[in-house]
């Protein structure tokens, strides 16, 4: 008995770190997963190891900023998969260093257009499915970022914050529908995220790992543990949450 049987999710962003992890753990306790990304080769591989483990995936492609191809996407993962009832939205570009000063709008725009407008699509076109299905889960990832403030990230932190509302404002108007959502807010968490600004994971740990009081930096493990849960049926008093899976990055 796994802890997500019988229920389909929605996994944006699984090809990354996160994601990813999510999506194998998600397969593991039961569920069907649909792995969605922009990146087909990791994609794939986070369905094959899934299917490997013996649960049941499938992958697509999908840039979640484009409102067709989502609607395309969600819906024909719920026909494939036989229905859709949890949503991991993850999807967020890594946008460059700027002050509001000196970001180009366009950069501006890209951040809201995935990690926020992406968010909003993907939820559009679930709910339908969900309500279909008799309720469901959004699990949607923030950051610890979408609490504090950090240099030269005015454009993610907007995002980050909007998302915490955002999921507030699904959990208020679809309660009826048996529909929950939550937001996770990670610490700092080793993917290759971390790797974009800084060129090895030890030099991210020397600088971040102090931030941190538990004394290590997140595995995208500790996030899919948070996941699990709030996909599950233990959590069914649990909407609107902000869930902090941080180490106590935030508790100082
Ligand atoms: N790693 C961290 O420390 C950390 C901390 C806090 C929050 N987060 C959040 O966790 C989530 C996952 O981050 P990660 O660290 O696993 O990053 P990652 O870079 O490993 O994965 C991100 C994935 O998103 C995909 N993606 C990008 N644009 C997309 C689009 N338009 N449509 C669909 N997919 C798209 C990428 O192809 C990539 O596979 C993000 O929302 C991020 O903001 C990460």
């Amino acid at each position: 008995m796994g802890m997500l049987d019988g229920k389909a999710a929605f996994v944006t962003a699984a090809g990354g770190g996160i994601a990813g992890a999510i999506a194998r753990r998600f397969g593991a306790e039961g569920a069907a997963v649909c792995c969605v990304d922009v990146v087909e080769e990791t994609v794939a591989k986070t369905a094959a190891d899934i299917e490997a483990a013996g649960g049941k995936a499938i992958s697509k492609i999908c840039n979640v900023a484009d409102e067709e191809a989502v609607k395309k996407t969600v819906d024909d993962a719920a026909s494939e998969l036989g229905l859709l009832n949890v949503v991991v939205n993850a999807a967020a570009t890594s946008e460059p260093l700027h002050t509001v000063a000196n970001m180009p709008l366009e950069v501006w725009q890209d951040v809201l257009d995935v990690n926020l407008t992406g968010m909003f699509l993907v939820a559009k076109h679930a709910i339908p499915h969900m309500q279909a299905a008799g309720g469901g889960q959004f699990i949607n990832i923030s950051s610890t970022f979408g609490h504090i403030a950090w240099p030269q990230r005015p454009a993610y932190m907007a995002t980050k914050g909007a998302v915490r509302q955002l999921s507030k404002s699904i959990a208020l108007d679809f309660a009826e529908d048996n529909i929950r959502a939550n937001s996770i807010l990670p610490g700092a968490i080793e993917t290759n995220r971390l790797l974009s600004r800084t060129p090895t994971m030890e030099q991210v740990r020397e600088k971040m790992v102090p931030l941190h009081p538990i004394g290590r930096l997140g595995q995208p493990e500790d996030i899919a543990n948070a996941a699990a849960f709030l996909a599950s049926d233990e959590s069914s008093f649990m909407t609107g949450s902000d869930v902090f899976v941080d180490g106590g990055f935030t508790a100082v």
